[in-house]
């Protein structure tokens, strides 16, 4: 086991080191060796040395090398060294976080990550919170929460009776919403289309102005970072609002949240604490390997209430259950990684990623407007759109920059124009990164855009 194990390392290790030198996306070549890993399964077993051997000689070419520092698609995060290591460990321990008896590790450091995370992120002491995949899967248990309380507000038990004949919440959303919050609303029984859309403006936050009339029956979704533009909702004006009204408001603050650990972008959240529920991803801007984000709950009784599940043989012990504010049972312990990446960076080392990939997504937007290509919207945070002339211009620099391979940018649609994203999300992004993969785009636009040389 021990020579396995040294085996599976040694391999990691040159993958890791290697990040930096190759190219982002896999050519095709080794796409298409992957059906070397298919074919009949075998009769018997197999050595798992030779296992992994097959799997690394085939699979680790064929990945994306989002852990590398010129991953700018989606939002993407690396894998800090320290969450590495701990994802490795926890591998080996094989904790099922469900329950404190299963796991005492597990349990514990989902405490003490919430309440590392809360102050942090300046949310309320004393929150209840689920770890989960991701913010799909924040954003529903969170809401979950919500539905919870509005409906008991009303005197309905929708854990007990369904929604079938249940009073109506309203549901108010800005016109940006994440799709992952319709997906929410939708397996919630909300609906993605009952809702009310409040118009947004000119960089996707929603318009205070155009706020419909909010009461007792009413969720509001506010975000905290627009997944093209960075921007964020003004949170802080429409809590005052909701919470006069008895309305219940929860940020989808997927990685804009974490903007709440450096004072120079804080600001961009000011009120968003106020809120009563919080999704928040932890494999974007953390930097833990995936899958990994928490739900956190003002008044933790609704998580509990909305996820909550008991069976004569599994007795509960004495404080906080995970599995009672998750919507799994099973689980995995995601704590471990995310306690690991705060304990290594701190407060002062998070603030200092979170700054740097601010700073880099300038760095991005000045370059390119210097060298002649319009940038569609005010970088604020980690987020770029960048044209390079018509939609057909755009889409061919996107194209050849991925198969270039210096770096990896996705497409979008901002108001009605073609643009390219740039997330810089990863701690692993150096500013030599970032010069060598403007100096591509830039190379790669002006050899198609003749018109701008
Ligand atoms: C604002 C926002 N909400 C939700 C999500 C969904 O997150 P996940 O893919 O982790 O479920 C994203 C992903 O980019 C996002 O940017």
């Amino acid at each position: 086991m021990k020579k396995l194990l040294a085996e599976a390392a040694d391999r990691a290790a040159r993958y890791v080191t290697g990040i930096a030198n190759r190219q982002v996306v896999p050519l095709p070549a080794d796409v298409a060796r992957l059906e070397a890993l298919g074919g009949p399964l075998p009769e018997s077993p197999s050595d798992p040395s030779e296992v992994l051997a097959l799997l690394d000689d085939i699979g680790s070419p064929a990945t994306v090398a989002t852990t590398g520092g010129r991953y700018f698609g989606f939002v993407i995060g690396g894998s800090l060294p320290a969450a590495l290591v701990a994802n490795w460990l926890a591998g080996a321990w094989d904790q099922n976080a469900a329950m404190q008896v299963m796991s005492p590790v597990a349990a514990k450091l989902e405490e003490i990550v919430l309440e590392w995370m809360v102050d942090l992120l300046g949310l309320p002491a004393g929150s209840g919170a689920g770890f989960v995949t991701g913010t799909t899967m924040a954003n529903f248990s969170a809401l979950a929460a919500a539905r919870t309380a509005l409906l008991k507000h009303a005197g309905w038990d929708v854990e007990e009776d369904g929604l079938f004949g249940a009073p109506p919440i309203h549901v108010v959303v800005g016109d940006e919403v994440h799709i992952s919050v319709l997906k929410a609303l939708s397996m919630l029984g909300l609906g993605r289309s009952r809702l009310t859309r409040v118009p947004a403006d000119a960089q996707g936050r929603m318009r205070l102005d155009a706020l419909p009339p909010l009461d007792a029956h009413t969720l509001v979704c506010v975000q905290a970072g627009n997944v093209n533009t960075g921007a964020f909702d003004p949170a802080g004006e429409i809590c005052a609002r909701a919470h006069e009204a008895g309305s219940w408001v929860h940020v989808d603050g997927a990685f804009g949240l974490w903007a709440a650990v450096s004072p120079r972008y804080a600001p961009l959240l000011a009120g968003a604490g106020a809120a009563d529920s919080w999704a928040i991803d932890c494999h974007k801007w953390l930097n833990v390997p995936y899958d990994s984000g928490v739900a956190v709950v003002r008044t933790p009784e609704y998580l509990h209430t909305a996820m909550t599940l008991s069976a004569a043989y599994l007795t509960p012990g004495d404080g906080r259950e995970p599995w009672h504010y998750a919507p799994e049972g099973s689980r995995r312990a995601r704590g471990v990684e995310l306690w690991a990446a705060m304990r290594s960076l701190g407060r002062s080392g998070l603030r200092e990623m979170i700054e740097r990939n601010c700073r880099q997504a300038k760095v991005f937007g000045e370059r390119l407007r210097q060298a002649g290509f319009a940038i569609l919207n005010e970088v604020v945070l980690n987020q770029v759109l960048v044209s390079f002339g018509s939609a057909e211009d755009t889409r061919r620099v996107i194209t050849d920059l991925q198969n270039d391979g210096t770096c990896w940018c996705g497409g979008t649609q901002w108001h009605g124009q073609t643009a390219m994203r740039i997330s810089v999300s990863s701690w692993a992004t150096t500013d030599e990164d970032v010069e060598r993969s403007v100096a591509a785009m830039i190379g790669i636009a002006r050899r198609k855009s003749h018109k701008r040389v």
